[in-house]
């Protein structure tokens, strides 16, 4: 490269550095700031991290700057830029959301800067280019800190416009635990329930209980936690009402005992746990040990139906006649659900007598 065009690169890549130094050491105030305000452990160790990262970098800057050899100094408009930034972190009329968000720019101006430093000292002499060659692992890391601030953002600007705290992974988590599960969850479902097997729509029951046990359990709030379980309530006992009313009865009458004997048992359980859940006083942490305790229950049972019970029914009944009790096991919910809004249901009634439809001793092909 010639002199004079080398000297301009060197000259521009020095001055975009010096830019990138001063901003570094206003990254660095923020980090501390922000260290100091966060409660949640994940960000902290994330923080923590970023922390050490940008310290690091710093110095990777400032080494990189002295190998160059040719210095500059910082552009007014970069100063302008770090003194503002250094007024809306002390400012008051901000909240702690739009300094957040500041800080999220101030990376973003760093990583887009570093990007230009190193696309830039492509066209420069291989001399610069060994001595820049630390900007990769610097904008590697910019890239990287840039994500996680946008997931604390999303955290804590949910927790300042709703007022509560997000769960961030929650719905990955519950989309996880479905991938190795029957049912199609949070896929959607692309045909009318009633058109399905009725072994389909009580997997999905199952499915949305399973989601709830893991909302309650993950809940930050004993309020929220306690609402999670009203949920789990009230799902459970429509299920298990609408499933004996429907299910269990179609295949008693067809001569499949033991097995629905041993399901109406575990039912019990579950409705006196449900019950007693529901009228403890105590601690959340003795809540949610019995919320575990519940899950423990319902997912062992959930495992027992979804293998022998429903292994026995799609032997006992045509495809057709699935669909059939599908059918009623839709209308059934919908009556008990009503029941419950009006008060008239009773959750701990056992193997409850009902005016709930039956397929009885009648062929379910016969309606
Ligand atoms: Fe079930
Ligand atoms: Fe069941």
């Amino acid at each position: 490269m010639e002199n004079t065009s080398a000297t301009i690169v060197n000259k521009g890549l020095a001055s975009e550095i010096a830019d990138i130094k001063v901003r570094q050491a206003l990254v660095l105030d923020y980090s501390d700031w922000l260290l100091s305000r966060v409660d949640r452990d994940a960000m902290i160790d994330e923080l923590g991290e970023m922390r050490e990262d940008d310290e690091k970098n710093l110095r990777l800057i400032e080494n990189m700057e002295v190998q160059h050899g040719v210095k500059a100094q910082p552009k007014p408009a970069a100063l302008r830029h770090v003194e503002l930034a250094r007024e809306i972190l002390i400012d008051p009329r901000y909240s702690f959301l739009e300094k957040v968000a500041e800080f999220g720019l101030l990376k973003t101006m760093q990583n887009t800067c570093g990007m230009l430093v190193a696309r830039s000292m492509q066209i420069a002499d291989p001399d610069v280019r060994l001595a820049l060659g630390g900007f990769a692992a610097v904008n590697a890391d910019n890239m990287k800190h840039m994500k996680w601030i946008t997931n604390m953002t999303n955290v804590i600007g949910t927790r300042q416009i709703t007022g509560s705290e997000e769960e961030p992974d929650l719905w990955g988590r519950v989309r996880e635990m479905f991938t190795t599960a029957a049912g199609a969850m949070g896929a959607g479902v692309a045909e009318p329930l009633e058109d399905l097997p009725i072994t389909s729509v009580l997997a999905m029951d199952h499915r949305k209980v399973d989601a709830l046990f893991v909302e309650t359990l993950a809940a930050s709030s004993y309020e929220t936690a306690r609402e999670h379980f009203e949920s789990i309530f009230r799902d459970l006992s429509v299920h298990a009402a609408a499933e004996e009313d429907v299910f269990y009865r179609a295949l008693q009458d067809r001569g499949v005992s033991d097995l629905i004997l041993h399901a109406y048992d575990e039912h019990g359980d579950m409705k006196r746990k449900l019950e007693e859940i529901r009228s403890m006083p105590g601690t959340f942490e003795e809540f949610k040990r019995q919320v575990k305790l519940l899950q423990q229950m319902v997912s062992h049972h959930v495992r027992e139906e979804e293998d022998r019970v429903f292994d026995s029914a799609k032997m006992t009944f045509s495809e057709n006649e699935l669909v059939v009790l599908c059918r009623r096991f839709m209308q059934e919910k919908k009556r008990v659900q009503d029941d419950m809004r009006d008060g008239r249901f009773l959750a701990n009634a056992g193997s409850r007598t009902t005016t709930g439809t039956s397929l009885g001793a009648r062929s379910p092909s016969s309606h």
